[in-house]
């Protein structure tokens, strides 16, 4: 698949190559042919040789650009506006099961803002692909966020919190409002295809707290090049910065953000003022 742009032909080229190393080692890891260390060691591994790849493609293509990677973490570039974001590996759990539903994601920061965004899901073969003014592209075929309006037909994904992750009583509330007034709510296990699929118009909204830079810098680009709307949970711009996420087409992001705005207000009047305040006296 060519692009026009030489900035997304080298994010699609860099994908591909992890890819092929990832669907070989989902492969083994179906056949049980894993390391005495289990499973988990295994997949471990197979993230790293995967953002080894993006690593190397990515620093060949241009090497003077900066990089934050899930597994490796920041390395300044000479170049101080442009980085790369990369999850080598979204969807983990789901991978280490044997669930053909994960991706690779590749955004590139200008300036601080997401500006390009690649994800791919290889079982799939779907190149999810967007830069800033040029829209976004399934495999070629250009994506637009849903178009329906109203909330009790729309389709909601989600990020369940799990095992060391906070605020489990925040997401009950919020998934209890939004599955009350919707027509469904998903949790399939990759941010970064949640994203996608918003973009795609699969799903009409997608929020979820918490997450790092390099589950939503490239889906931010998806959505928006095709038509929607991302903000943090508050309506704000820290989607990268812990902010959470929202992202919904133009119709139903207010909705959805009210919702979930008043789910957390419903939290906070229920819980201990001391749980939110570490600075109140004992007792
Ligand atoms: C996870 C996935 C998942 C989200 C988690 C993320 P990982 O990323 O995006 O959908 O709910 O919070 O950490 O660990 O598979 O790269
Ligand atoms: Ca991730
Ligand atoms: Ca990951």
């Amino acid at each position: 698949m060519a692009f026009r742009s030489p900035l997304l032909n080298v994010m699609t080229a860099a994908a591909q190559k992890a890819a092929r190393g990832l669907v070989r080692d989902l492969g083994e890891l179906e056949h049980l042919q894993v390391s005495k260390k289990g499973p988990a060691d295994y997949v471990s591994k197979a993230d790293h040789r995967a953002e080894g790849i993006l690593r190397a493609e990515l620093t060949k293509a241009r090497p003077t650009y900066g990089l934050l990677m899930e597994e490796s973490g920041a390395v300044a570039g000479s170049d101080t506006s442009n980085r790369w974001v990369v999850d080598p590996l979204d969807g983990t759990t789901n991978f280490l099961h044997g669930i053909p539903h994960f991706s690779i994601s590749i955004a590139l920061e200008r300036d601080g803002e997401p500006f390009a965004g690649v994800v791919y899901s290889p079982v799939h073969d779907e190149m999810y692909v967007a830069e800033k003014g040029l829209g976004a592209f399934l495999n070629g075929r250009r994506l637009r966020v849903s178009a329906r309006r109203s909330i009790d037909e729309a389709l909601f994904a989600t990020g369940i919190p799990f095992r060391g992750i906070p605020d489990h009583e925040l997401f009950l509330r919020q998934l209890e409002a939004v599955m009350k007034v919707s027509a469904g709510v998903r949790r399939y296990g990759s941010a970064a295809l949640d994203l996608a699929y918003v973009a795609a118009g699969r799903y009409d909204g997608y929020w979820e707290n918490g997450l790092s830079p390099w589950d939503v810098a490239a889906g931010i680009v998806l959505v928006r090049e095709a038509g929607g709307f991302v903000t943090d949970l508050a309506g704000g711009r820290r989607m990268l910065h812990g902010g959470g996420i929202l992202a919904a087409n133009s119709s139903i992001h207010p909705e959805l953000q009210r919702i979930v705005v008043a789910a957390a207000k419903a939290e906070a009047a229920a819980t201990p003022k001391e749980a939110h305040d570490p600075a109140a006296p004992p007792g």
